[in-house]
């Protein structure tokens, strides 16, 4: 894994109020090939740092308005990678143990001397490498990403996971397709926390949500002074997740330009800041998603045909919620767990005829809808138990009562075998034949006549209800439900 020369040295924020000693400070640390940024107090520090995030800041501790324990304080919110490092005057010691208390890293006693703020420097970089690394790792401890928190029993699901586990080892591009809410990111992640990148954070944009030319900014950051408001350096995404994943949702709303730059960085390998001229290289791994159809916006010349190649190395193809209804179940214990104990109540499943409508639904949300039925029918319940009354009023309603959860699957289904399958579930479930002809809607004769036609054997219970089955073949019963419209 190769990393910029840029972050192997790493950058570093320096903060004095003496314009002189910070000119020093910044030649003396750019010889040493660190990346540095320069502040005059602790308020425009403050200001630099979410953006540049910087591995190390150096202070001065006494500095006009906010002072170098205040920037102490914010940086370990705001930058919580970074080492602070204070600078005092000879005899403000005891400030300086009070800082230490507080987190600094450590402290120098001015005058300064190059040596000592070159080892300095260097020490708390590699602290901050380690502080990075330890982040991460807690981040992935807590992200929900490792396959077995991804619920999936169908087989399409199982493909994607066996994808998600073949693709991840490599650095590869991948590009996943999928409705609104089917677990797109969650599956991003799934690669990313499977992949030797996984120490480093998973960094995600969403393309659609930023409107241009912020999104170049974001991407690919941008100088100080590229354009009015760019009042210092930028770190676009492409530069914070160099060594890691960078996560592209909704690549297709990217604009033609930022396409164009999106297509040369990943064959380039390497990027220009917005208003730079220096290439800096980065080594970023792609996973876009989409719930567009990438061939027809081509085809209509809104996305770069050159760029759909070099995305579209693995594809993985999340199917809708509603073509893998046999995942509802598991779906349902799994949220009702997760916002039970969230909400701090004591839900331990859902009554059937709940379930079953939740089976009759068509899902247009996916897998994000149903979770959040789930997390407001846990608020809603009164026992332990959701019931129909607990669902969302939309999803009641839309369910019409007979209402199949039947899709016709693109390859096509056979007539005859299902018909003979709900001969035999209706069968199953009614235990006899006239409920069970009443349950699809036939008379006990046409049921009859059916189960001959496709040699199924009459249920054992008939033979052993002889009361019901002399009224059944009365004659004038029999004759009055031939009377019932088919
Ligand atoms: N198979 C699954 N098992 C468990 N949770 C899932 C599964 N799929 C999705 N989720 C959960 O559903 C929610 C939506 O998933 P995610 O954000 O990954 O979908 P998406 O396809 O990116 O949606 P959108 O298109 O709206 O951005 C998340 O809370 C995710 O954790
Ligand atoms: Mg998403």
């Amino acid at each position: 894994m190769s990393v910029t020369s840029q972050s192997e040295s790493g950058r570093v924020l320096v903060v004095d109020d003496e314009v002189r000693q910070l000119e020093i400070l910044k030649a003396i640390l750019e010889r040493e090939g660190f990346d540095v940024e320069t502040a005059t107090s602790a308020e425009a520090a403050i200001a630099l740092l979410r953006d540049t995030a910087p591995s190390v800041i150096l202070t001065d501790l006494k500095l006009p308005g906010e002072d170098g324990i205040d920037l102490l304080e914010e940086a370990s919110h705001a930058a919580p990678q970074s080492c602070v490092i204070l600078m005092t005057a000879h005899g403000s010691i005891d400030n300086a143990v009070e800082a230490m208390k507080k987190g600094a890293f450590d402290y120098l006693t001015k005058p300064l001397e190059r040596e000592t703020v070159v080892l300095a420097v260097r020490r708390a970089m590699e602290k901050s490498r380690l502080l990075s690394e330890n982040l991460a790792l807690k981040q992935q401890l807590k992200d929900r990403f490792s396959l077995p928190n991804i619920i999936g029993d169908h087989g399409k699901m199982q493909d994607v996971f066996r994808m998600v586990l073949k693709v991840a080892p490599s650095p590869s591009t991948v590009l996943i397709y999928g409705e609104s809410g089917t677990g797109k990111e969650l599956i991003a992640r799934a690669i990313h926390y499977n992949s030797p990148r996984a120490s480093r954070p998973f960094h995600a944009i969403n393309c659609a949500a930023i409107p241009e030319p912020l999104l170049e900014s974001e991407l690919f950051g941008y100088e100080k002074g590229a354009f009015t408001g760019a009042i210092s350096r930028k770190i676009g995404l492409f530069e914070q997740a160099s060594g890691s994943t960078l996560f592209l949702d909704e690549v297709a709303d990217m604009e033609l330009a930022t396409q164009a730059k999106l297509l040369r960085t990943l064959q380039e390998r390497e990027i220009r800041r917005v208003g730079g001229s220096r290439s800096i290289p980065v080594d970023v791994r792609i996973i876009a998603a989409t719930n567009k159809d990438l061939i027809v916006l081509m085809r209509e010349g809104r996305f770069r045909e050159d760029l759909y190649y070099r995305l579209n190395v693995v594809t993985i193809l999340l199917p809708p919620l509603r073509e893998r209804t046999t995942d509802i179940p598991r779906l349902v214990d799994h949220f009702i767990a997760r916002h039970a104990q969230a909400a701090g109540k004591d839900v331990r499943g859902i009554e059937d005829a709940a379930l079953s409508v939740l089976f009759k639904y068509r899902w247009p949300g996916n897998v994000r809808q149903i979770e959040s039925a789930i997390e407001r029918a846990v608020l809603m319940v009164d026992g332990s138990k959701i019931t129909v009354q607990d669902l969302p009023q939309e999803i009641r309603q839309e369910t019409p009562a007979g209402a199949l959860a039947l899709e016709l699957p693109d390859s096509g289904i056979s007539f005859e075998a299902l018909e003979r399958e709900l001969l035999q579930q209706a069968l199953r479930k009614a235990g006899n034949i006239s409920r069970a002809a009443r349950l699809l809607g036939m008379t006990r004769r046409t049921f009859q006549y059916r189960l001959e036609k496709f040699n199924i054997p009459r249920p054992v219970s008939e033979e052993a209800e002889p009361d019901q089955a002399a009224e059944e073949t009365d004659l004038e019963s029999e004759s009055a439900r031939q009377a019932e419209p088919l």
